[in-house]
């Protein structure tokens, strides 16, 4: 794995506060997407590892006023992905990755 790729991991393991169980359905992702995709390239395998970054960052009690219980709401689902891309774009960015690959 890249060194990028080992920092968003490390980032996203600290961000859900080392949750073993967190970091083996992230790193099962990866595991999938090498399985059914073995050219993915590191944006993708990024992409894989930091898919739900939203959630180590959620504040319910905004999340039920903008979105009522179900976060599975088409509205819902849409903040969690679009959320979560800024995270790993902020984090991307930080840490020096190049904006095209
Ligand atoms: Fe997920």
């Amino acid at each position: 794995m890249t060194e990028l790729f080992q920092k968003v991991r490390g980032f996203v393991k600290e961000s859900f506060h080392n949750n073993i169980a967190q970091m083996k359905h992230f790193d099962r992702t990866v595991h999938w997407v090498k399985v059914f995709k073995p050219d993915a390239d590191e944006a993708f395998l990024i992409a894989a590892v930091g898919h739900d970054i939203e959630r180590a960052f959620r504040k319910k009690e905004e999340m039920v006023k903008m979105y009522g219980n179900s976060f599975k709401s088409e509205e819902g689902l849409m903040h969690h992905q679009k959320e979560g891309a800024k995270i790993i774009e902020d984090f991307l960015v930080k840490n020096s990755a190049e904006r095209e690959s």
